[in-house]
């Protein structure tokens, strides 16, 4: 198979180097916006990809000019193994390796992790009361993931970003301190727009705080001044004058970036969802499971970079969103 250099295009000239590989749809916490709290099943072991063919997988996109990859879940720190699947992902040669974690775990696994060659880490934390916190996901323990934060600063799995999906009622009162943290530590605070995803009902649009109502509540704060990285990605990204750390703001819903989305996911039952709000997907455990050869695996691979559409339709319809599996199958 020849390497190639510049990576794949896909048919709206999109060039498409980053892969979201969701390695388990298990979790240890259940929070209210991803789990549901009824009538949640799992893929049974036989279903879910083993090292052996998500490697496989990453290693043919490679060849095809794949250079970031993040690794997701459900929790992937309940994985078995999760250190040598790292260390096999980075021998590939992925020049970007991260994971999107809640930090339950991280804080004894962070050292191992990165010296099997993982770059950073993104922590789900939406809150700072743990009261609040224990609302959101249901079992979890605050004190930990503040453990794992500091860990992950330690050991250098850095820039740490903290993902923060501010939902109105829940945790909308807390943006300023969030951002606020940032003038002493170089965290990169991500405020992620609430999406309409299926789960307990409970996303309603007036629940969803925009990106413009995080904007003009931070505004306050300190002189915002906009940064603009080399990286592509769905982040418009500021900092206040003088501030260690980053804000990021992510508007799937407000403000679509899928003009610049460079993605595919991999979920954890081995489809290619070519978008998060796919309804298509491209199954490629069964053939790795027939046996099928590398050339044809790539086939897969490049019908998947085809038929990623245009763009999503979530502001337009919100109920666009509805048909979405729960998040922990997908990989957020
Ligand atoms: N809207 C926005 N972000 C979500 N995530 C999960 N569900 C949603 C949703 N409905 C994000 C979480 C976590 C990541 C794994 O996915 O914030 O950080
Ligand atoms: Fe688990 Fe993350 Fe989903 Fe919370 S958001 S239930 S931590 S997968």
């Amino acid at each position: 198979m020849k390497h190639r250099t510049q990576p794949i295009k896909d048919s709206y000239n999109r060039r498409i180097d980053y892969l979201r590989v969701s390695i388990t749809d298990k979790c240890n916490l259940k929070c209210v916006y991803c789990m549901p709290s009824k009538g949640l099943t799992y893929f049974k072991e036989s279903e879910v990809l083993t090292d052996e063919e998500i490697v496989r997988f990453v290693r043919i996109a490679h060849t095809h000019g794949l250079r970031k990859v993040r690794i997701t879940g459900g929790e992937p720190l309940v994985r078995k193994n999760i250190i040598q699947l790292v260390a096999s992902l980075k021998e590939i040669g992925i020049r970007d390796l991260s994971l999107t974690t809640n930090g339950i775990l991280l804080s004894t696994l962070a050292g191992d992790l990165k010296q099997a060659g993982l770059d950073r880490v993104n922590i789900s934390l939406d809150t700072m009361d743990a009261k609040v916190y224990r609302k959101i996901t249901k079992e979890g323990d605050i004190a930990r993931v503040w453990e794992s934060i500091r860990e992950a600063e330690r050991v250098n799995l850095t820039p740490v970003k903290i993902n923060v999906v501010p939902i109105r009622g829940l945790n909308d009162g807390e943006i300023s301190s969030f951002a606020s943290l940032t003038f002493e530590k170089n965290y990169h605070i991500r405020f992620i727009e609430f999406m309409p995803a299926n789960c307990n009902g409970i996303w309603a649009k007036d629940k969803c705080v925009s990106s413009a109502e995080i904007m003009q509540q931070i505004s306050g704060l300190g002189n915002l001044e906009r940064l603009t990285f080399k990286g592509r990605g769905p982040s418009r990204n500021f900092r206040f004058k003088g501030a260690a750390g980053v804000i990021g703001i992510i508007s799937p819903l407000s403000d679509h970036f899928c003009g610049y989305c460079n993605r595919l996911r991999l979920t954890a039952d081995g489809k290619i969802r070519p978008c998060l709000f796919s309804r298509e997907e491209i199954d490629i455990k069964t053939p790795m499971r027939e046996g099928v050869s590398d050339d044809a695996m790539e086939k897969l691979f490049f019908r998947a970079v085809k038929i990623k559409p245009q763009r999503h339709l979530l502001n337009e319809d919100p109920a666009s969103g509805g048909h979405l599996k729960t998040m922990s199958k997908i990989g957020g």
